[in-house]
């Protein structure tokens, strides 16, 4: 747990002093203190602050800082500064500024803005990581270690050229053995050398973001990059921890990014960090997912909520405010899903440069009388009254949605079958069937142990690493039920496809065989047409995006294709393998057949609805020490009820005692605990 110095969930975020002169300072402090904020994240940015040339390091006023907030009663997130370099070393050392995928070399500016293979940057951030840690490894008001920022976008420098190459003969050993998996006979593109292996830029493989002539090489090009920014994480935490070994380290992640393996990443973290940015339009059961990722990350470990903003953001396109009522409610979501954090991205709104327009917990206005500073205070309140209770509380899923940033990118990559399928809101389809009848599911990496869970669903597993498909046999064969859908088990993980059948290694657990792949255009759509009804399901179900044309070869048919030349084959199949099952959706049906077919699964494991509530209603449970803590959340805007059961719980927010029907408030929220 991390919270062990100050026991609570924590409350404070983004702090930046060193933009404002000191008279603001102390207003700072006593608007802090009406807020009830106890943490702030400082340092962010301020490399060029505490390094003003090469030589020079100037800690005077951080030290200041540390102080002045620890005598306040706040205590620091301290941040190595490393999210953008200092002017004076781009000048002096113009290798440590990046080069764009068109292979255009970056000048000096913006931010996340260091090429993760220049040695000179390497060299000098984990000299600042350093010399921050063994300076305020003992400071009283230290909890957390916050390394650089957002790690992201890939660099195509000939530094990161020359480290690929090192980092592929790590990987492969061979010439022969490269160029097989690349299948690099295609195109005529054999290497005989190391020195002939360019990256995948615009100059050589790639257009368009993801589209590629060699999926191997720009497969391996996005490991790389994961890898290398990684390193540059690790090197400075590696620093920190010499001098400072218990106090916990991140970095704050963003979700679903693209282009980093957060998997990975998460091995190295003490615990994980994100910032939310939702949009107006964002779906709330989309959000939940994500927290629910960042809390997968590292097997169901609580995560610290880095940033959210209290009221807009300035990056969107449009950028509405929270209504009276959601950051609040957005708050405990984060919460009810595993933050043992709610911090903000920023205290005090910046009066220049592109935040400027940015919420802050303090606006522009400067007093404490604004809609935005009276709901952070009540939610500071309340969030002290809370105490300790809720941390280090987990989550009891028994369903897992399996999520794999390789598969992720091996998909976009691939060049067919369709420009139209995007693998995480096929995903997040399967999340938000769940999701909308109150049943838990946990987001899952592909080396999780399956056993942990009654149900595993893995939509569009196209690449099927090794040893995955003996893991899914011997879970379904103890008795596991197994989801997986059409366009999985297509390619390994160079993306080679495995000859002798789709889905390939999942065949035969499947007991199938997909024939065929067609791309439905934009407005096209087959139905899914039910043999018999079955449980929650019954008559025909609309379906689009891809259908696989499959035979089954030892699996049940329980559904067929409606319409088209391959009306009548199977659309939906199940096998029994072992104790267990393993079915295949061979195409993306609507939400109306989703429902129905997990709450089909669910039932025949005996899972149940956490509560029995309307549309708009959002639940959840925490559980700690034989407590369950059932979150309700309500994202409409009118009262609703939720029946949640005999049992008499209490809200941990009103003290009242609740059984049977629980009114919600609109967007509000209530936590229930079960403790006697
Ligand atoms: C990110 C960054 C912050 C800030 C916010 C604005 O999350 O980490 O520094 O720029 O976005 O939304």
């Amino acid at each position: 747990m991390i919270n062990d110095k100050l026991p609570k969930i924590w409350y404070g975020g983004d702090y930046n002093p060193e933009q404002w002169d000191a008279p603001v300072w102390a207003e700072d402090e006593r608007m802090f203190k009406l807020a009830g904020i106890d943490v702030a994240t400082i340092n962010v940015f301020s490399w060029a602050l505490i390094q003003p040339s090469e030589d020079t390091y100037d800690f005077s006023s951080l030290d200041e800082l540390m102080d002045r907030l620890y005598k306040n009663g706040t205590y620091v997130c301290l941040a190595t500064g490393t999210g953008a370099h200092p002017a004076w070393m781009a000048h002096r050392y113009p290798e440590v500024t990046r080069v764009d995928v068109k292979g255009r070399k970056r000048k000096f500016g913006g931010r996340h803005n260091s090429n993760p293979n220049s040695p000179v940057y390497r060299k000098f951030a984990a000299k600042l990581a350093g010399k921050l840690a063994e300076r305020y490894k003992d400071h009283p008001a230290l909890v957390a270690w916050h390394v650089s920022n957002e790690f992201s976008n890939y660099d195509y420098s000939d530094l990161s050229e020359a480290a690929f190459r090192v980092w592929l003969k790590d990987r492969y050993g061979s010439l022969d053995a490269l160029n097989k998996a690349w299948n690099t006979r295609f195109w005529g593109h054999t290497f005989y050398d190391w020195e002939e292996i360019v990256l995948p830029s615009e100059l050589s493989e790639e257009w368009d973001g993801n589209r590629t002539n060699f999926q191997g090489i720009s497969l391996d090009f996005r490991r790389f990059m994961s890898h290398s920014l990684l390193e540059c994480y690790k090197i400075e935490s590696d620093t920190i921890k010499e001098h400072s070994p218990n106090v916990p380290v991140t970095t704050n992640l963003m979700g679903f990014y693209d282009e980093l393996d957060y998997f990975e990443w998460a091995k190295h973290m003490d615990v994980i960090s994100w910032d939310n940015y939702p949009s107006l339009d964002t779906p709330v059961s989309f959000t939940a997912m994500t927290h629910d990722l960042m809390r997968g990350l590292k097997n169901g470990q609580p995560f610290m909520l880095m940033e959210q903003t209290p009221s807009q953001q300035n990056w969107q396109p449009y950028n509405s405010l929270k209504r009276p009522g959601v950051m609040r409610l957005w708050s405990y979501q984060a919460v009810a899903r595993g933050a043992d954090t709610v911090l903000f991205f920023q205290l005090r709104r910046s009066i220049g440069a592109c935040e400027k327009y940015h919420g802050a917990v303090i606006e522009h206005v400067g007093h404490e009388h604004t809609r935005v500073f009276r709901e952070c205070a009540e939610l500071g309140k309340e969030l002290g009254q809370l105490g300790d209770q809720l941390l280090d509380a987990r989550s009891a899923a028994k369903v897992g949605i399996i999520y794999d940033w390789e598969n992720r990118w091996a998909i976009n990559l691939s060049s067919g079958p369709s420009v139209a399928l995007d693998y995480v809101n096929e995903i997040h389809k399967y999340y938000d069937a769940l999701y909308q009848q109150n049943i838990e599911a946990d987001m899952i990496g592909v080396e999780e142990n399956l056993f942990k869970y009654e149900i595993v669903i893995a939509p569009v597993m196209y690449m099927v690493k090794p040893g995955f498909a003996e893991k899914v046999e011997a879970f379904v064969k103890a008795g596991g039920t197994f989801i997986t859908t059409y366009f999985s088990g297509i390619v390994n993980e160079n993306d080679l496809v495995t000859v002798g059948g789709y889905p390939g290694e999942l065949r035969n657990v499947l007991g199938i065989w997909a024939e065929e792949i067609d791309a439905l255009l934009p407005g096209m759509s087959n139905e899914i047409v039910m043999d018999k009804a079955w449980g929650n399901l019954s008559g025909s179900y609309k379906c689009d995006l891809l259908c696989d044309l499959i035979h089954a070869e030892g699996a049940e048919v329980l559904a067929e294709y409606g319409s088209d030349f391959y009306k009548g084959m199977p659309a939906l199949t199940v096998n029994n393998f072992g104790e267990g099952k393993a079915y295949y959706v061979a195409t993306s049906p609507e939400a109306g057949f989703l429902k129905g077919f997990l709450a089909n699964l669910c039932a025949d494991k005996n899972i149940q609805p956490l509560v029995t509530a309307p549309e708009g209603i959002e639940s959840v449970q925490r559980v700690k020490e034989g407590v369950s803590y059932l979150f309700l959340l309500n994202h409409t805007t009118g009262d609703l009820s939720a029946d949640i059961g005999a049992t008499e719980r209490m809200d941990l927010l009103t003290g009242n005692k609740v059984s049977g029907s629980a009114v919600v408030p609109a967007r509000g929220v209530l936590i229930l605990s079960d403790k006697n």
